[in-house]
């Protein structure tokens, strides 16, 4: 997988970002989110590559851009696989709230679990856990595991926990085991990636969001060298159904992080709003300011782009 693709693109999250971020904090969720996918979309063409959408923002009928196998790119060079989320926190940016974001991984053919638009439960942590988690153990034994692997205390730990009612049994045990808890209100690739990022002082994500984000952020953490574990969650029997549809045999099954996102992978995300990990979208008179991240899984290597637009030379880019 080419490095220089990772470079191109970050272009098309900050595309995405610039866009959605005109919307923050206007109340309008489908508004925010019809911006950012505009602008993928479009940004994609222009990047030399021939790209299927595996993990997008729906199936055919339900998405009119960036659908589930859905082709980007000018058609030209190489073929990838694209799990996407153009704007990662939908209602984060329709409030005007923390940590939204855009982003997208990149694999080879065939590497990202088709996963289909249902719950996954997500186990989480970084580099210096890896070997720490179980998902068939219980939240406190992997609360006890992950600490022993710190060298630190439960009380040490800080686990981030979507707010939801889902969520009532698993807060109270890791209350009960004595850990800290970030409750998040939306985000969990944010929270996610957080866990192997020491300046966020997040040690480990639990809990029930989103299958496709569950793959987006495993890619994440294949680049950073964290560890990702995922079970998915059906809430009705259509559910099910699709799933088996698409290829899942084991509708119980735990899938590990290289099960996820096989291979090769990249990852981009641009700050919408501010972040503990990006800085928003700051807009100036005649440009605006991003921040975005790049990772790839060959090298580990993470870089932090901050970019400065220049409207009059780039009008496309403004948005207004
Ligand atoms: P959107 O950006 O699609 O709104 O997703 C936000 C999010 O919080 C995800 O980060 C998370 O995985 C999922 O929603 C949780 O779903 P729910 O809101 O149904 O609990």
């Amino acid at each position: 997988m080419d490095r220089n693709f990772a470079l191109e693109f970050v272009r098309v999250t900050e595309a995405a970002a610039l866009a959605a971020a005109r919307q923050m904090g206007r109340g309008d969720e489908t508004a925010a989110d019809h911006a950012a996918v505009e602008a993928m979309r479009s940004a994609f063409d222009s990047i030399s590559f021939s790209g299927t959408v595996k993990i997008g923002e729906g199936e055919r009928d339900e998405a009119p851009m960036l659908y589930i196998g859905e082709k980007v790119g000018n058609g030209e060079g190489p073929h990838f696989d694209i799990a996407l989320d153009p704007l990662e926190g939908t209602t984060i940016c329709a409030k005007g709230g923390p940590n939204s974001l855009s982003v997208i991984a990149i694999a080879e053919e065939g590497n990202f679990l088709h996963a289909p638009d249902t719950y996954m439960e997500k186990l989480a942590v970084g580099p210096d856990a890896v070997d720490a988690i179980d998902m068939r153990c219980s939240p406190s034994e992997n609360l006890r595991r992950i600490a022993q692997a710190k060298k630190c205390t439960v009380s040490d730990l800080t686990v981030v926990i979507l707010d939801r009612p889902r969520h009532a049994d698993l807060i109270a045990e890791v209350r009960a085991a004595g850990a800290r808890i970030w409750m998040i209100g939306d985000g969990d690739v944010q929270a996610a990636i957080s866990v192997a990022m020491p300046q966020t002082g997040v040690d480990v994500l639990m809990g029930i969001g989103g299958a496709p984000e569950g793959v987006i952020a495993a890619a994440a953490l294949r680049c950073i060298g964290g560890n990702f574990q995922g079970r998915l969650i059906f809430r009705k029997e259509e559910e099910r159904v699709r799933a088996k549809k698409m290829g899942v045999q084991d509708l119980d099954k735990i899938y590990t992080i290289e099960e996820l996102a096989r291979g090769p992978v990249m990852f981009c995300a641009t700050g919408v709003t501010d972040g503990s990990m990006l800085k928003g979208v700051q807009f100036k008179g005649g440009g605006a300011r991003t921040q975005s991240v790049v990772m790839r899984s060959q090298t580990g290597t993470m870089r932090f782009i901050e970019a400065h637009h220049d409207f009059v030379r780039k009008p496309h880019y403004s948005f207004s």
